[in-house]
């Protein structure tokens, strides 16, 4: 038969968040990696913080994906991937220094590299759009934001790859000639608008940047490799592979809240574009979600528990609990109720087939909770939502009133073992997503978690 036929069904999965990021994305591939051959990221960069928690000891992984602290599986950083080689580098140090064994890192020779200059750039144009906030603000709306970005370089980096001539691909690292030319074309579009940042004599010096960026293509050289040919290798020849999306939908480039999103598309599409593996390879969509609502940097959060009042009161006792600080940035995240407006749009775009509800304990402690289950816009209830930014923005959220649960639950490992509230708010959660939650995690730890 031909290879290009798949003969059973698609046995690739991808684990997705479906609200702003930091939904456990780490903690859930790390769980269901074992039925797997390798663990693939497609999306982001270093603005990715994935946290896995194994017997109390905590890594965070950037770049790399979560899969690594399996041994005897692939991990492998598809063409989608915006690669920091320096960060890549020290990653891979601390990890080893840990006794994690690296050698199953796999990069593909067609990932985008953030360079210096895209890192000056992003703090450069995150400082500019600031200061205009700031000029506008005597205004009622300043109509300008930040957007908070984790400064990583990865919005003028992904910009380098749409505008061509002067990207730098890992392949590209290989080769010190065409890289100098690359790199030369590169700054001396940026020389205007950088001139002037601290630091710019290094991350404007062609040679310095060049001899920087070869020097780093010599240390990653003997992971380097074409991942397209080698994924799809692996999937004709049986192996299954795990999609470990960076961000979160909501945060994708195309069906996120714009303009506060990421570069890159972070939802299950970019699979396709990030790794040269057809989407329709994956038959199963695992959607990670947190019991509630986080966002870091601006944009909207309907949900949002904020200020002076109790609502803030709320809002810092789950940021608390639940530790929301960012695993990359270290900054509070925003904290709200859960929105199922937003994660039933992004299980839509997704194709969600089941889902994997984290945090859940952290609600603990609570008489009643609330989920928002419509928007009002306009004086109209609207069941959808509107993934434009500033409209977002101008939504008011429906919320429903649950019976909350006083009971810890970190110790529980069967749905029978929760609360019959705690089991309830589950269950609403199905009923109005209409996607089965398989998976309910009830600590950091891997052992926390309920898969029955
Ligand atoms: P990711 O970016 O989606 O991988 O998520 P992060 O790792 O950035 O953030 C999730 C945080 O919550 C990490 O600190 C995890 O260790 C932690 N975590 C994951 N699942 C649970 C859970 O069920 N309960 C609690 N309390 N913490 C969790
Ligand atoms: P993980 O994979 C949470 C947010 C940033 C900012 C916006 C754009 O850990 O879930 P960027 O630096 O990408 O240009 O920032 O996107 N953001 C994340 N928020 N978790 C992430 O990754 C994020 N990656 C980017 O805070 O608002
Ligand atoms: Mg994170």
């Amino acid at each position: 038969m031909s290879e290009n036929h798949a003969s059973k069904a698609p046995a690739c999965t991808a684990v997705v968040g479906l609200q702003w990021g930091d939904e456990g994305k780490g903690k859930i591939v790390d769980l269901i990696a074992p039925d797997h051959d390798a663990v693939v990221r497609y999306n982001g960069g270093a603005n990715a913080g994935h946290s896995v928690v194994v017997k109390g000891e905590r890594f965070s992984l950037h770049l790399i994906p979560s899969g690594i602290l399996y041994p005897s599986k692939l991990a492998v950083i598809g063409n989608g991937v915006v690669l920091d080689p320096g960060k890549l580098l020290e990653e891979m140090d601390g990890l080893r220094a840990r006794g994690v064994d690296t050698s199953g890192l796999i990069i593909s020779s067609r990932a985008h590299v953030v360079m210096p200059y895209h890192k000056a750039e992003d703090a450069a144009r995150e400082d500019a759009l600031k200061s205009e906030r700031l000029a506008r603000s005597g205004g009622e709306n300043p109509g300008v934001s930040e957007i908070g970005t984790t400064r990583r370089g990865i919005g003028p980096a992904y910009a380098e790859k749409v505008t061509r001539s002067g990207a730098v691909r890992v392949g590209d690292l290989l080769d010190p000639e065409s890289l100098r030319s690359k790199i030369e074309l590169a700054i001396a579009g940026k020389r205007k608008f950088l001139a002037d940042q601290p630091g710019a004599a290094e991350f404007l010096d062609a040679a310095r940047i060049t001899e920087w960026a070869a020097s780093a293509g010599e240390a990653i050289r003997p992971m380097v490799q074409d991942t397209t040919y080698l994924l799809n290798n692996l999937v004709r020849s049986g192996r299954k592979l795990l999609f470990e999306s960076a961000n979160g939908t909501l945060l994708d480039v195309d069906h996120g809240t714009y303009p506060f999103v990421t570069g890159s598309s972070c939802a299950v599409a970019g699979i396709g574009t990030g790794t040269g593996v057809p989407v329709q390879r994956v038959g199963r969509v695992v959607g990670v979600m947190k019991a509630y609502s986080t966002r870091v940097g601006a944009g909207p959060l309907p949900t949002e528990l904020a200020g002076p009042g109790p609502e803030g009161v709320t809002g810092d006792r789950i940021r608390n609990r639940g530790r929301e600080f960012g695993t990359t940035t270290g900054r509070p995240r925003r904290v709200g109720w859960l929105d199922l407006v937003a994660v039933r749009y992004s299980a839509m775009i997704n194709g969600v087939t089941s889902i994997a509800l984290t945090m859940l304990d952290v609600l603990a402690g609570f008489e009643t909770v609330r989920v928002c289950t419509a928007y009002r816009l306009g004086g109209k209830q609207t069941d959808r939502f509107t993934p434009d930014g500033a409209t977002l923005g101008a939504v008011e959220p429906v919320y429903t009133e649950l019976p909350g649960f006083s009971e810890e639950i970190g110790a529980a490992r069967s749905r029978t073992e929760l609360p019959a509230r705690a089991r309830s708010y589950v269950e609403f959660i199905e009923q109005a997503v209409g996607v089965p939650v398989d998976i309910v995690s009830v600590g950091p730890d891997r052992a926390q978690t309920i898969t029955a």
